[in-house]
């Protein structure tokens, strides 16, 4: 059964008028889209109304079809208003959101720093370059015969062995230096007496890490020989050194120990700075804390050089420089120095 024109105009007209209450309805643009759609769609009333056109004659499908335009457009114009509303409102959060005050102060930018690590060698090797001495310099990839037998180690010495360290051949005569005594020779070999230098540098061991422990760490090494050098020049200079860096009170003491390449050896302790003395936690009761070993070079280290030893004698010394820093700052683990954590470095701002 085909409809009447007044049935179709009924359907025009109810289509208007629902549409506009369905379009006023919407509360954003999401559901402004489903209004279009329920309106203008396929499905829509004002569809309907158009394909029941066809069974009239040409006179009324013009008309109904004008009629059925006009219902289009002003459906089309309710929505393009309220899109129009819904877009401005959208514009406005958006302005409100991403409103810039440029009044603001800006981000100071993230500047770079000394690490700590290399604050304290530098600290370390200022003391000593306030003292006369020279900074050298050697290869972390070192020959054995640097590292170990111009320093007079046993054949059989255990820290030659490929459990403690680094080999970078198979004859075991190339190294990574294991520490940084070698540049002393290399010092010797190239200049004559009188010597005052620091090396500081990288070194290698086998080591498994732990909080005392790196595989790779850093070392400062000093060594001076000159005419009339005693052991008592070793312990003033060490005392000197010790106080510039911990404190001017501070007490050190020797201990004797071994070295191959210093004959008498001794390691130094420096009153532990937070205790001075009685016992406490970071000098494990001991009141003394183990900073560096020394000793006077060894002779066959000076003939080696070529040096007259009837003329010259020597100190040297040898400490680690992630134990020093740990020790001035604090650090309960040697590890920390190298995982580059933002908050542990930031600690370390600002300091000298
Ligand atoms: N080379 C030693 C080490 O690695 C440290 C050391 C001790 C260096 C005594 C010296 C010294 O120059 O005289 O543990």
């Amino acid at each position: 059964m085909s409809a009447s024109e007044a049935e179709v105009s009924e359907l025009l007209e109810s289509a208007v008028k629902n549409g506009l209450v369905r379009i006023a309805e919407a509360s954003d643009l999401a559901s402004l889209g489903q209004a279009r759609a329920a309106v203008l769609g396929r499905k829509a009333a004002l569809a309907q109304a158009r394909s029941a056109l066809g069974v009239f004659g040409a006179e009324q499908r013009r008309e109904l079809g004008r009629r059925a335009n006009d219902a289009r457009v002003r459906l089309e114009a309710a929505l393009e208003e309220r899109e129009r509303a819904f877009r401005a409102v959208e514009e406005k959060k958006r302005w409100e959101q991403e409103r810039l005050d440029v009044t603001l102060p800006g981000d100071e930018p993230a500047l770079g720093g000394l690490h700590p690590l290399t604050k304290t060698i530098w600290e370390i090797v200022d003391i000593f370059v306030g003292l006369g001495y020279r900074v050298a310099d050697g290869p972390e990839v070192e020959l054995a015969s640097y590292n170990f037998d111009a320093l007079n180690f046993d054949p059989q010495h255990p820290s030659r062995s490929d459990q403690e360290t680094y080999y970078i051949d198979n004859d075991r005569e190339v190294l990574l230096r294991t520490h940084t005594s070698p540049v002393q020779m290399r010092v010797m070999e190239a200049s004559e007496p009188p010597v005052y230098v620091v090396c500081p540098g990288r070194t290698y061991r086998r080591d498994v890490l732990d909080p005392t422990h790196l595989n790779s760490f850093a070392q400062i090494e000093g060594l001076a020989v000159d005419e009339g050098i005693t052991m008592s020049d070793l312990k003033g200079t060490l005392q000197a050194f010790a106080r510039e860096l911990f404190g001017r009170d501070l007490d050190i003491r020797l201990r004797p120990h071994f070295f191959p390449f210093t004959e008498p050896s001794a390691e130094m302790d420096v009153l532990c700075f937070v205790c001075r003395g009685s016992g406490c936690r970071v000098c494990r009761q001991e009141g003394w804390i183990e900073i560096l070993g020394c000793g006077m070079v060894n002779v066959p280290l000076l003939e080696w050089a070529g040096y007259d030893t009837e003329r010259y004698t020597g100190f040297a010394f040898g400490l680690g420089a992630e134990r020093v820093a740990a020790l001035a700052h604090g650090v309960p683990d040697i590890r920390y120095f190298y995982e580059n954590d933002q908050r542990f470095l930031r600690a370390f701002e600002g300091m000298a």
